[in-house]
């Protein structure tokens, strides 16, 4: 299968992108790895004409506004996102409307229609820098993503007015259960993502995107022991790159329902990545009048990152 990859990438003029979500042989074969900030700067500055993009729709979605004239390829096209979908753009739309004066700040997990209600897009990466660039009096509206927001309020001071999303995989982290974690390992740094809930992010020592947590863990001395509270698929690239050390997932509050597995980054496989290079398809489309719109918000978080 891989050397079939290999072969058609090369036919195809093409260059494979995963999210550390991705299953390890995903991210073991493709040409980049990186958090969401990394694959859109990435995606935005390749020559190539086709990108395969093993994440979720809405990372395609980013790489495709950012490259109009590229095809852009999810290997499964039913690779959604719950954070994403809890933010239906009508319903934003109305909730911007409501709240006249405010300055709109995207999370980048949201599809092409609410960036393009936007004013400017964060990812978990740069959230905070991008929040700090505002005035400290800005009105500003934050979504989708209500863990995310209540975390920038927190470390800012500041009190933006939040949607009501979230992502279903990191709500499931249990605050008890880490600290129980925490308990038999005493010695254990925690590292969390901002999309956790309140009281597990209360237990961590270093909460930021999955670059920066893994930044984290591969800056710490050999021998050193973590807890991971983020989907599971980033554990694979911290083995990987520090072999000395100990990572511990976290665990759900449903110790039975492999809740830290995010099922839409693992829809995609070595087979369908062959398949959408034979095909060419699922190719992602973005409505023009929207992705134009859309592209604004975009390259404003670039530039401000
Ligand atoms: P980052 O890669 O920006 O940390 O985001 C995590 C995420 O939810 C991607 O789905
Ligand atoms: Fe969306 Fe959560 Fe999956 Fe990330 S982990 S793609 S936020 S559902």
């Amino acid at each position: 299968m891989k050397e079939k990859i290999e072969r058609l990438k090369k036919e195809r003029n093409a260059v494979i992108l995963a999210h550390y979500y991705s299953r390890p042989e995903i991210q073991d074969l493709a040409d980049y790895i990186g958090d969401s900030l990394a694959l859109a700067q990435i995606a935005a500055g390749l020559k190539e004409p086709v990108i395969v993009m093993c994440g979720v729709n809405f990372m395609g979605e980013t790489a495709k506004i950012l490259c109009p004239d590229k095809t852009v390829l999810v290997p499964d096209s039913n690779a959604g996102c719950s954070l994403a979908d809890s933010c239906p753009a009508a319903d934003f739309e109305a909730f911007i409307n409501a709240h006249p004066n405010h300055t709109v700040i995207s999370y980048v997990n949201t599809s092409a229609e609410v960036k393009a209600l936007s004013d400017v897009l964060v990812t978990s990466s740069n959230a905070r820098k991008i929040v700090d660039s505002f005035p400290r009096d800005e009105k500003i509206i934050f979504g989708p993503d209500r863990n995310l927001g209540n975390y920038i309020n927190s470390v800012t001071g500041r009190e933006m007015l939040l949607w009501d999303g979230a992502c279903h995989v990191h709500e499931e982290f249990s605050a008890e259960k880490l600290a129980a974690l925490k308990a038999e390992h005493p010695a254990a740094t925690v590292l969390a993502h901002p999309e956790c809930r309140k009281p597990v992010l209360l237990l961590a020592d270093v909460v930021g995107s999955t670059a920066a947590l893994l930044k984290a863990a591969t800056e710490a001395p050999d021998g050193s022991e973590f807890i991971v509270a983020t989907e599971s698929g980033i554990l694979h690239e911290m083995r990987k790159l520090n072999p000395g050390k100990t990572f511990i997932p976290a665990q759900p509050a449903d110790s039975t329902c492999a809740c830290n597995d995010c099922a839409f980054m693992k829809l995609n496989t070595l087979e369908k990545v062959a398949e959408c290079l034979e095909r060419m398809s699922p190719a992602v489309e973005v409505d023009p009048a929207v992705a134009e719109k859309a592209r604004k918000p975009i390259e404003r978080m670039l530039s401000l990152s």
